[in-house]
């Protein structure tokens, strides 16, 4: 059973994913836009995986016998300078969905919360990998400045990123 704060919290924290998914779709249209098929494909699994992290927080609301509400999804921004700025925006937003995953497992602790705490220890794991592989991207692109060719390279890497199959209790 949910309290009143810790089911709001995780109501907030669907759209905070569900916004996640967007953002990074509106991203993998700015890299259509300047034809990176593999930048694109990068960012649409990580839609993906977005869109299943808000359904992870929409099951475990409904199998504590919360209720599930969902609100207004803010638009994302549509355009970006370049795929560096983008990829710094992507640590900077995984950095802050990072803090308020650590809030909601404060949250649980002062709640006595220990199935929300459970649940959430999947997530404090998930982020720490989701910061590290997109830092190390952003450091490529870092280094291969204005090269035509690096990004090219960088590209064929990104092509190759499938979604993942890993899966959290809920
Ligand atoms: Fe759902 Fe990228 O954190």
């Amino acid at each position: 059973m949910l309290t009143e704060k810790m089911e709001a919290k995780l109501n907030e924290h669907i759209n905070a994913e569900l916004y996640s998914a967007y953002l990074y779709l509106s991203m993998s249209a700015y890299f259509k836009s300047i034809d990176l098929p593999g930048f694109v494909n990068w960012m649409q699994v990580q839609f993906e995986e977005e869109m299943s992290h808000a359904m992870k927080f929409f099951e475990f609301v409904d199998n504590m016998n919360g209720r599930i509400r969902l609100a207004t999804i803010q638009a994302p921004p549509v355009e970006w300078e370049s795929p560096v700025e983008v990829f710094q925006e992507t640590y900077d937003h995984e950095r802050s969905v990072s803090e308020q995953i650590f809030k909601l497992v404060s949250l649980s602790l002062e709640e006595n919360d220990h199935a929300t705490n459970n649940f959430l220890q999947w997530f404090v794991a998930e982020q720490v990998e989701e910061e590290s592989s997109v830092k190390s991207i952003l450091s490529k692109l870092k280094f291969i400045g204005d090269s035509k060719s690096g990004l090219f390279m960088v590209d064929q890497e990104l092509a190759k990123r499938t979604v993942s199959t890993d899966t959290a209790p809920v």
